[in-house]
Formats: C-alpha cells, sequence, structure tokens
C-alpha cells in the first residue's frame, strides 16, 4: 500500500493514486452494510437527512483539515499532530490526538473483519445453491445459522483478516489503484443493478419513500448522533485515518478537491445500496430495524429471486464487496502499521503481522458474541445499547460515540490550536471565501455541534428499564 519498504516518508504514485487509496477506504461496509442498518434502526428519511447535513456541514471540513495535518505533519497520524503542533508554537502533547484515533481505528478494524468474514462465508453458501429459490424466511434460517457457527464464523474472520494483513506487510500499493479504479465501479454497477431488481421483486415505493422522506417526528437526539456518527464512519473520520494518508499524498494535490470526490462517491454509493434494501425490506415484510444482519437477510433474498443467474450474480457481487471491504481493511491496519513501523525504524512485515494477529483476537470477541456468549449484552444496561451484543456493542461505542468525540478534538486542534497558516497553505482554496466556510465551520460548528449532540444523546438515554 502506501509505504514502500521501510520509509514512513513514501509517497503515493501519483495524484489520482493519493485520490483513489482515499476514496477505497472510504467505500466499504460502512456505505452497503452500516449505512442501511443504521438507517433502518433510526427511523429512515430523518436519518438520511441528518447524515447528508452532517457530511456537508461538519464530515467534509473534518476531512480536509485531517488531509492537512498529515501532508504538513509527513508521518504516522501521531507524529503528524505533534510535527505541526511543534510548527505552531503548541504543546507536542496534541499528539494525543493521534493516539486515541490510532486506537479506535484498530478496535475498528477488529469487529470490521468479522463482517467481511459473513461475506466470505456466505461465497460456499450461494455457489452450492442454497439461495436458488429460498424464500426470505429460508435466508433468514440460513444466516441465522451461519452466525450460530462459531468455527466458520471464525474462518471468515481469520481468511480476512490475514489478507489484509499479508498485502499490508508487503507495502503493495500498485493494487489498491487497480481495485479502486476498476473493480469500484463495476461493485457500483452491480449495486445499480441489484436496485432495478429490488425494485421489480419488492415494494420500491415504499423502500424508496421510508428511506428519502424525512418524518422529523422520529428526530430525536439519538438519531441526530447516530446520523453523525455514520456520517464520519463512512468517511473514515477518526483523527488518525484520513491523516496518515494525507501524510502520503505529495504538494501537487489539491485537497479539497480530493476531499469532495471522497465525499460525493461515498454518499452515492450509500444511497444506492440503501435503495436496493429497503424495497426487499417491505416488499417481503422484514424488519427494518434489524440491526447489523440486514444487509444480510435482505439482498440475497434478490439473488434467490432471480434464477439460476442468480447464482453467478451474486457471487460476483459478494466478491466485489469483499474487495470494497479489502481496500478499506487495509487502508485501518495501515495506520497502526505506519505508527509502529516509524517507531521500530522499519520492519514492517513483522510490525503489521503482530498487529494484524492482535486485530484478529480482538474481533474474535465479536465472533463469539454471535454464539456462544450471544447472551452477553456488555452495555445493556443503557437504553442506547439495549439488546445488543458484543459486536453491536463495539459498533455503537466506536462510530457511535467515538467518532464525533474525536471530531471535536480535531476541530478544536485544527481550528484553535494549530497555527491558520499551515492550513490555509495546505487546502489553497481557489477562492479565498472558502477558507473563510471552512474556517468558520471547524472553529465554530463543529465542537458546540458535536458537544451538543454527544450530551443530549447521552443524558437523553437513560439506562435501560
Ligand atoms: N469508511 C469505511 C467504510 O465505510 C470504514 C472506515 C475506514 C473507518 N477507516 C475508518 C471508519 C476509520 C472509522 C474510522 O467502510
Amino acid at each position: 500500500m502506501a509505504a514502500t519498504g521501510s520509509c514512513a516518508h513514501a509517497h503515493w504514485s501519483s495524484r489520482l493514486a493519493f485520490i483513489m487509496a482515499a476514496v477505497g477506504s472510504s467505500v466499504g461496509l460502512g456505505n452497503f452494510w452500516r449505512f442501511p442498518f443504521e438507517a433502518g434502526r433510526n427511523g429512515g428519511g430523518a436519518f438520511v437527512l441528518t447524515y447528508l447535513i452532517c457530511i456537508l456541514l461538519m464530515a467534509l471540513p473534518l476531512l480536509l483539515a485531517e488531509f492537512a495535518i498529515g501532508r504538513r505533519g509527513q508521518q504516522s497520524a501521531v507524529g503528524s499532530y505533534h510535527q505541526v503542533a511543534v510548527l505552531s508554537n503548541r504543546s507536542p502533547g496534541w499528539r494525543a490526538i493521534g493516539w486515541v484515533g490510532m486506537l479506535v481505528v484498530f478496535f475498528i478494524l477488529a469487529y470490521y473483519s468479522v463482517i467481511a468474514g459473513w461475506i466470505i462465508a456466505y461465497i460456499p453458501i450461494i455457489v452450492t445453491g442454497k439461495l436458488t429459490g429460498a424464500s426470505a424466511e429460508d435466508v433468514g434460517q440460513i444466516f441465522a445459522n451461519l452466525l450460530a457457527n462459531p468455527w466458520i464464523l471464525t474462518a471468515g474472520h481469520a481468511v480476512f483478516m490475514a489478507t489484509t494483513t499479508f498485502i499490508v506487510a508487503r507495502g503493495i500499493k500498485g493494487g489498491i489503484e487497480l481495485a479502486v479504479k476498476i473493480l469500484m465501479p463495476a461493485f457500483s454497477l452491480m449495486l445499480l443493478l441489484i436496485t432495478i431488481a429490488s425494485a421489480i421483486i419488492g415494494d420500491f415505493a415504499a423502500g424508496a419513500s421510508f428511506l428519502l422522506t424525512p418524518d422529523f417526528s422520529k428526530i430525536t437526539p439519538l438519531v441526530v448522533l447516530s446520523a453523525t456518527g455514520q456520517a464520519f464512519f463512512t468517511l473514515s473520520l477518526t483523527g488518525a485515518l484520513m491523516v496518515t494518508y494525507g501524510a502520503y499524498s505529495t504538494g501537487d494535490v489539491n485537497l479539497p478537491r480530493a476531499g469532495l470526490t471522497v465525499a460525493m462517491s461515498d454518499t452515492l454509493v450509500a444511497v444506492i445500496a440503501g435503495l436496493a434494501i429497503f424495497p426487499i425490506v417491505f416488499g417481503f415484510g422484514l424488519d427494518a430495524s434489524e440491526g447489523p444482519g440486514l444487509l444480510f437477510v435482505t439482498l440475497p433474498v434478490a439473488f434467490s429471486q432471480m434464477g439460476g443467474g442468480g447464482l453467478v450474480f451474486g457471487l460476483v457481487f459478494f466478491l466485489l464487496a469483499l474487495f470494497a471491504a479489502l481496500t478499506t481493511s487495509i487502508s485501518l491496519l495501515e495506520v497502526a502499521t505506519s505508527w509502529a513501523e516509524e517507531k521500530a525504524g522499519g520492519q514492517r512485515a513483522k510490525v503489521a503481522t503482530i498487529l494484524g494477529l492482535l486485530a484478529f483476537l480482538i474481533g474474535m470477541l465479536s465472533v463469539l458474541g454471535q454464539n456462544v456468549w450471544s447472551d452477553i449484552h456488555p452495555l445493556g444496561a443503557l437504553k442506547m445499547f439495549e439488546g445488543q451484543g458484543i459486536l453491536d456493542t463495539f459498533n455503537t461505542l466506536l462510530g457511535t460515540i467515538m467518532l464525533p468525540l474525536m471530531g471535536v478534538f480535531v476541530a478544536i486542534f485544527a481550528g484553535w490550536v494549530a497555527s491558520k497558516e499551515i492550513f490555509s497553505e495546505e487546502l489553497n482554496f481557489s477562492n479565498p471565501r472558502l477558507f473563510s466556510i471552512w474556517r468558520f465551520l471547524i472553529r465554530f460548528v463543529c465542537p458546540p455541534a458535536l458537544l451538543y449532540i454527544l450530551y443530549l444523546a447521552i443524558s437523553g438515554a437513560p439506562v435501560a428499564g
């Protein structure tokens, strides 16, 4: 991937390669797995509208801030905050943002790989024709059986994490460009075809209206916080990841344009995925608030209705989905690897392997939470986590709470702590008014809005009774 050999300062081969890698990181399970199920759980249209507003007013400005910090810092996330703080005559202690962000990314990787493992586990199910002609009920049963089997889930998780580790350990960057340039458009096209299929077999009107018509009575603080978390998750914002990637970009990249490209392609894929899934939910009487399993009980229904062609179609779709998840997981593992490599003075292969193994072990908690430990609801006493197993708890804790919280710190650092010149030079907007808007959003919108949303959602989510 980005850095080849032992030098943490390696750069993307070209301007395009950097944008491609950033798109590759942002488009992943967050778009077609997390977005639909969070939208379904949080009332649909109201969630989607809030999510879009968050992308524009907070996530995109923060993405640009992370890019700029990385490019000026030219190091891992931790090193880049340190560098930018020192250049701004501030305490190097601000590198703590990089530290915490890196930790959050690492824990996300652990359960991300488990979900990708579910996709891998579906492949033999599709190939052996078990889905052909299956009813929505059958599909639900097939999925339930899958989750009940810790061995298959472990195998899927292991294969995915091993592949990720192998690629990061070798410092491969050529493959990512190819994957993003060819496989991701192919993936989007397949997604579009599924949307058409699901419009035919499902209830498109009900699905589209659920997703796109905001019911304002459904906007609660928790819905707003979940939408904010989703906006940050989908653009890979933790304060660490896009900093690391920004550090690999050269001075000739137009960062605002890169950020806009990433945000637009990412949003498009999420909305199409939603339009593919919800017509099936409503057409077959499934539960929109199903949770993390939503993708896995809806799309296979579409494949099952396509006759023999559904087998090939489903297989190709899941393989492409796997590539989308892989270009993301590579970025997730890259963050800690780039830091450890910097500390160890090289030895990329060794540190990547150790980190990959560690993430695999942490992910096993989420695997076993589906079966052996399915009675465990770690934070179930809190309303926000009611009924959530281990994997779901990780997802809410990290994605819904930690990401918006990290956003507060990144915004304070970029808007109030670091010197203004660093950002005006790195972002280099063609129009100075755009820089003023960016700075206004980072200083006066992100920190207060995020803190207020966090406060309302957490204080308004009493202990489950
Ligand atoms: N954006 C990725 C997705 O949508 C997930 C992801 C990658 C991520 N890197 C991240 C989420 C960093 C949070 C933080 O699949």
